[in-house]
């Protein structure tokens, strides 16, 4: 018969375990192609009846093509998720491309559901993230073409072209829809905006400062 203490010892093992679970849920059938008409709500997306399930459903051709860098940053990621393969649908896996002009960088950014594993196909990158504990510690390196370097789940980070030329790497993630909170963009750039005076004193900055980051995003 369980006492008041081991019940709470209980409730601390079920909420470590949960916590343990930061990943995608492992699969429970071979796989659970993504259903476009799919209707109800899900955590993740309907499967498709897996007799009419197909090779392309578990197939994407386009990872040849460079992103168009010419924006802000200088960067484009070209996502290969659960939304462009249907196939990948719980199976907690997916890719990117990821394209930077010269100087140009992916900003810092996190995946909410994600840790990445990214490969150097072209040119030099610096890249860089911060830890949580020790509390914002920040660790740096710069990457030669077929280097490869993790960046943990959920930890901000980037990725900067450092070379003459174009930069070009594939990011290999843990989850089939990673999700990707650019920080600069999500602080500044909210819908509705979050109020100037919460960043002006979360910054240390003064109200108009704020407000002319909050237009620029
Ligand atoms: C790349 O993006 C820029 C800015 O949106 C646009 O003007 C340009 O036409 C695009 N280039 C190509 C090749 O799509």
């Amino acid at each position: 018969m369980a006492n008041p203490p081991s019940l709470i010892l209980l409730g601390l093992l079920a909420l470590s375990f949960s916590l343990v679970l930061a990943v995608d849920q492992s699969t429970l059938q071979d796989f659970c192609v993504a259903d476009p008409n799919g209707q109800v709500l899900v955590n993740g997306l309907v499967c498709k009846d897996p007799k009419l399930v197909e090779a392309e459903d578990f197939f994407f051709s386009g990872l040849h093509m460079a992103g168009n860098t010419s924006n802000q940053v200088g960067s484009k990621v070209s996502p290969v998720f659960a939304a462009q393969v249907p196939g990948l649908n719980t199976l907690g896996i997916s890719l990117a491309r990821i394209d930077i002009a010269p100087w140009g960088i992916n900003p810092p950014h996190l995946h909410p559901r994600a840790t990445e594993i990214l490969t150097v196909l072209e040119g030099q990158i610096e890249v860089g993230f911060v830890t949580s504990n020790p509390e914002n510690r920040f660790i740096r390196k710069l990457l030669q073409k077929s280097d490869v370097f993790v960046f943990p789940i959920g930890l901000i980070h980037y990725q900067k072209n450092v070379g003459g030329g174009y930069a070009v790497a594939i990011a290999a993630l843990s989850s089939q829809n990673p999700g990707a909170i650019t920080i600069a963009s999500a602080v500044f750039g909210s819908n509705p905006n979050i109020p100037s005076k919460v960043l002006a004193r979360a910054f240390q900055l003064e109200d108009n400062v704020v407000s002319y980051l909050q237009h620029k995003f």
